[in-house]
């Protein structure tokens, strides 16, 4: 049965705290509703990085529900974001998801817009027309080194503690200057909470990622008490190590601020890169002159996920189509210089989180073809899950204040 308005309060009252979610909030179109309201169209999200734009005129599209936005590098080099939507009929401007242009010209009656949105000609209206009154509806950008934000809300939030948390960690990992080695498009039948609820914990990382336990030095922790303490102790020695040689590596947990954190991976002993035997897939990326770094770990909320061993950046957009289906894109960033076939082999440098997706998406569709069966009910989460329970507090506050 579906979902009415007056339903909304009283489920957000009846989630009980410390378990996943009702059925509804997983499958419902007017929860979908409300996701899109107050959470994809009121937050910042991740879009893409500047290596995909790096010339006045080149843009590329970001569809977000019923939304197309046109990323587009403008004369001066800033970087614009407008709704694709033409002012005068309100046609879609860019129909194409990438490419380079002079001006952005609709093409149903050939009016002509900057590429900062102003509207620049528009034919056979007379001299008296106010063009000022028809530029392109903008959208807020943010540009965090390299990585691209955007808000479509009209007052976005802040992102000043995201740009000072999160930016040196960037600008240490080199990734403005990064080149797009690769990217990878995936539709996941399943509701992007649960996506995001698979992303916050590695409960299931054991049984669920071979390849991601044997590298990584924290799912083994989660097991047995002696495992967790050695873990720590190799933690901090790693961690002591970093620090010395300036790496930021300080926690920011979303326990202090429920959109974004970062933290830095510990590896497994001779392990130097997320990569199917742990040695590297390509040159150092920024100023780093030592492979072993662990990785750095970043979310941004809703839809950022980021991580990188000292040789290469890998993060992804997420972003919800329907109720049961989710948009992910991926993206492998190396070091400018880097050429591919002499610095890097794209197979190697892709195959750690390829796998590690498949295995994500496949435990997500089967998470969801369960949580719609009549006998799905929340059930408890375990001591390495409680990221879960913040998010799911921050999930319904926003419908709660909606
Ligand atoms: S709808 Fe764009 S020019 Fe007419
Ligand atoms: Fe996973």
């Amino acid at each position: 049965m579906r979902l009415k308005a007056e339903d909304i309060d009283k489920l957000v009252s009846a989630h009980q705290p410390g378990c996943s979610m009702a059925q509804p909030f997983y499958v419902d179109p007017l929860i979908f509703e409300l996701d899109m309201k107050y959470i994809f169209m009121s937050q910042w999200l991740f879009v893409g990085h500047i290596s995909q734009i790096t010339h006045p005129g080149d843009y590329f599209t970001f569809a977000a529900g019923e939304e197309s936005i046109i990323i587009v590098r403008g004369e001066d080099g800033s970087i614009h974001g407008h709704f694709n939507v033409c002012r005068h009929r309100g046609s879609q401007i860019c129909l194409e998801s990438s490419g380079h242009v002079q001006t952005l010209v609709c093409p149903y009656h050939q009016w002509v817009y900057h590429l900062d949105g102003r509207l620049k000609t528009a034919r056979l209206f007379d001299n008296n027309f106010d063009k000022s009154r028809f530029g392109l509806h903008r959208v807020h950008v943010r540009v965090l080194k390299g990585l691209i934000f955007i808000c479509m809300a009209d007052t976005p939030p802040p992102f000043e503690q995201i740009q000072s948390d999160l930016g040196p960690r960037l600008q240490q990992q080199g990734l403005e200057a990064a080149k797009t080695a690769c990217s990878e498009h995936y539709t996941i039948n399943a509701n992007w909470k649960l996506f995001t609820e698979n992303f916050l914990e590695c409960y299931h990382c054991l049984a669920g990622h071979s390849e991601y336990s044997h590298i990584m030095n924290t799912p083994h922790e989660q097991e047995t008490a002696e495992g967790e303490m050695q873990a720590n102790r190799i933690r901090d020695t790693c961690m002591n190590r970093w620090r010395q040689i300036g790496l930021e590596c300080s926690h920011i947990s979303c326990a202090d601020d429920p959109v974004h954190d970062s933290s830095r991976i510990v590896l497994n002993k001779g392990f130097v890169s997320q990569s199917p035997d742990g040695q590297p897939v390509a040159p150092l990326m920024g100023k780093f002159s030592e492979r072993d770094l662990g990785a750095l770990a970043l979310m941004i909320r809703p839809n950022f996920w980021f991580e990188a061993p000292g040789d290469y950046a890998w993060g992804i957009w997420m972003m919800p189509s329907t109720p049961t289906t989710t948009q992910v894109h991926a993206f492998w960033w190396v070091h400018p210089d880097a050429v591919e076939g002499v610095d890097y082999e794209l197979q190697r440098l892709t195959a750690f989180w390829k796998v590690t997706m498949q295995q994500d998406i496949a435990l997500c569709e089967n998470n969801q073809a369960g949580v719609n069966s009549s006998r799905y009910q929340p059930g408890p989460h375990g001591p390495t899950e409680t990221a879960i329970d913040w998010f799911t507090e921050w999930y319904l506050d926003k419908l709660r204040l909606g």
